[in-house]
């Protein structure tokens, strides 16, 4: 059985690189990236980029880059059952500064859509043949914000194990519908469970999310890597120095080692720690990010990883 992911708000992800952006000036790009983006194309794309079979990426995608987001599943062995809505994909515009290492984001408005759209989405999530339902990313503009919680429940009621990586108001009522697995950053978890400051915080934070009865937590902290916990304990994974080229994906990554890890019923220490090395492959290539598998395995034994009190 399969891994699904769904993206409700995708996007093109447009990478301009520049020497050194000079807001305000005439900027001569170096070059640039198109990408069909968006968490749960991004989830997908990684989890076909390590050879995982039988993946399906699910979405409302405008049908003027139908072509775009299709062949992109297909070059990296990933199936599709997007489902259509009228207009274009929007765009995110990500400037590149070479010199600085950093990065400005632009991001344009997306297509229209309406109920109707929702409930085909709906009607294609049952017809997948998956296991595994990731969801992830936020909603588009007038979506109601119980959307993600729908599909938890949807997918539950189906016999299927979501992961949930969404924020704000969407968050709070997809975690009331009790996913499998969940994996926001410091400041999504603290802004939807109000949480202090500090170390403390992160605990807290972990330890309420295992008590709301979901089985594999990741919180992410940039950086500082994550913690995860599940009912086979708590651990503190923690990356190697690297220069991150890009930020795109480095959550995304995460949620796809973790629906390998659930799919593939790894104990929590291999999770955490292919789920560091996913996520370090995608923010240190030059090209797009991608997730292979020798980059993985060189990874894997420069994370580290710790037993925490949960
Ligand atoms: N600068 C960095 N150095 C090393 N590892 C990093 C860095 N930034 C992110 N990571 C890795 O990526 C993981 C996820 O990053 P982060 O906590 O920023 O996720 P996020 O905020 O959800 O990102 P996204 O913008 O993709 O949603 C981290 O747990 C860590 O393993
Ligand atoms: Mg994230």
């Amino acid at each position: 059985m399969a891994i699904a992911t769904v993206t409700l708000n995708p996007a093109k992800d447009r990478t301009v690189f520049l020497r050194k952006f000079r807001p305000g000036q005439v900027n001569r790009a170096e070059g640039e990236h198109l990408a069909p983006g968006g968490k749960g194309i991004n989830v997908a794309s990684f989890l076909g980029d390590y050879g995982v079979r039988e993946v399906y990426a699910l979405g409302l995608i405008g049908e003027e880059d139908m072509g775009l987001f299709r062949s992109a599943m297909e070059a990296r062995g990933v199936g599709h059952m997007f489902t259509p809505l009228p207009g274009r994909v929007r765009e995110n515009i990500k400037l590149s500064d070479l010199a600085e290492m950093t990065v400005t984001d632009v991001n344009l408005p997306g297509p229209r859509w309406d109920p109707s759209h929702l409930e085909a989405l709906m009607g294609d999530l049952k017809r997948c043949p998956c296991r595994v339902v990731v969801i992830s990313g936020s909603l588009p503009p007038g979506c109601p914000e119980d959307t993600v919680a729908r599909l938890v429940e949807e997918s539950k009621r189906m016999g299927r194990l979501t992961i949930v990586d969404t924020s704000g108001e969407p968050l709070r009522l997809a975690l009331e519908a009790v996913p499998h697995g969940v994996k926001p950053n410091l400041a999504e978890l603290s802004e939807v469970l109000r949480l202090p400051e500090g170390p403390e915080g992160i605990l807290q934070g972990v330890r309420r999310l295992r008590e709301m009865g979901i089985g594999l937590v990741a919180l992410s902290l940039g950086a500082d890597g994550a913690v995860l916990s599940s009912p086979q304990g708590t651990v503190l994974v923690r990356p190697p120095k690297v220069t991150p080229i890009t930020t795109v994906g480095a959550g995304d990554a995460m949620v796809a080692a973790m629906a390998l890890g659930i799919h593939s019923s790894m104990e929590l220490w291999e999770t955490a720690r292919l789920a560091c090395a996913f996520s370090l492959c995608a923010i240190t290539r030059i090209e797009e990010p991608r997730v292979e598998p020798s980059a993985v395995r060189d990874f894997m034994d420069k994370i580290r990883i710790s037993e925490v009190e949960g």
